[in-house]
């Protein structure tokens, strides 16, 4: 195991991007450090085994892969150790948010040799409070046995004291969203979303342990919220940085980079 650098709270984290490992990062967090998580993992998408249809031109859902997959991980770990590290992370995002935190975590159901996985495994034991339906758009579905898919879920993970924003449980529980585009990360999420989960609460401090492009500091930003970002990727920390640097007034930002343990 490389060791990593120590780092500070909250100066080395608050409006930074962290570039390194993120259960090693959040495990410098201290306890309730941040109000409120929003984030998408990777799917692990590249071990997708088909649907279990011969045919299907465009059903197979090894087809569901990343067509470029990400820079620097990828997305084919065992089911078991992909359960494992999700639940490793989701407990250390448990152990920093307060008693009136929430957790938004974004994730897309599947099948597995003809059978749908939802993601039960990963989610057991944490409190899930409800699931948010993301509709996103439809494409073209070349498989007789399935509907199209056209959703993604959100799952709420509150503390006993979380409680929205005023009038924010107006939006009910399906939301409609179209994709990012002119985003050059393979899986952005509509800066729109973003937008919408944290106006939807009372959160000063908003971290993504997988910011990929930095959706969710932009959107934080333009709230005038504070976030934190973590992602394994140099590229896409950089990514990021790019987009927050318009306009200026972001404070005092950098890059931090973590030496990595997992790989
Ligand atoms: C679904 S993407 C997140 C995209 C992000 N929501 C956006 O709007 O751009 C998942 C991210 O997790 C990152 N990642 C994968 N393994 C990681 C790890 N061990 N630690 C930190 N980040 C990791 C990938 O580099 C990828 O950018």
């Amino acid at each position: 195991m490389i060791e990593t650098k120590k780092l500070d709270y909250p100066d080395d984290f608050i409006n930074q991007f962290l570039c390194g490992n993120t259960v090693d990062i959040m495990k410098q967090l201290p306890d309730e450090s941040v109000d409120l998580i929003v984030t998408s993992p990777p799917y692990n998408l590249k071990n997708s085994t088909g649907n279990g249809m011969k045919n299907g031109r465009g059903g197979k859902w090894s087809n569901a892969a990343l067509i470029n997959g990400y820079s620097h991980y990828n997305d084919n770990m065992a089911h078991d150790d992909y359960v494992q590290w999700q639940r490793e992370c989701l407990t250390e995002m448990v152990r920093i948010i307060p008693e009136n935190g929430a957790i938004f975590y974004n994730h897309k159901w599947r099948v597995q040799a003809g059978l749908l996985q939802d993601r039960n495994d990963i989610v057991l034991g944490f409190p899930v409070r409800q699931i948010i339906i993301w509709k996103r758009k439809g494409g073209i579905n070349f498989n007789p046995g399935y509907f199209l898919p056209t959703y993604e879920v959100i799952y709420l993970i509150a503390k006993p004291k979380f409680k929205l924003a005023k009038k924010a449980n107006a939006h009910g529980d399906i939301w409609e969203f179209g994709q990012e585009s002119k985003n050059k990360h393979p899986a952005p999420f509509p800066v729109a979303l973003i937008e919408r989960i944290i106006s939807s609460t009372n959160a000063k401090i908003i971290l993504d342990p997988f910011m990929g492009s930095g959706t969710t500091a932009l959107a934080a930003k333009r709230l005038g919220k504070n976030f934190i970002g973590i992602d394994i990727s140099p590229e896409y920390c950089e990514m990021a940085l790019q987009r927050l640097d318009n306009p200026s007034s972001v404070m005092n930002k950098k890059v931090v980079h973590q030496q990595s343990s997992l790989f």
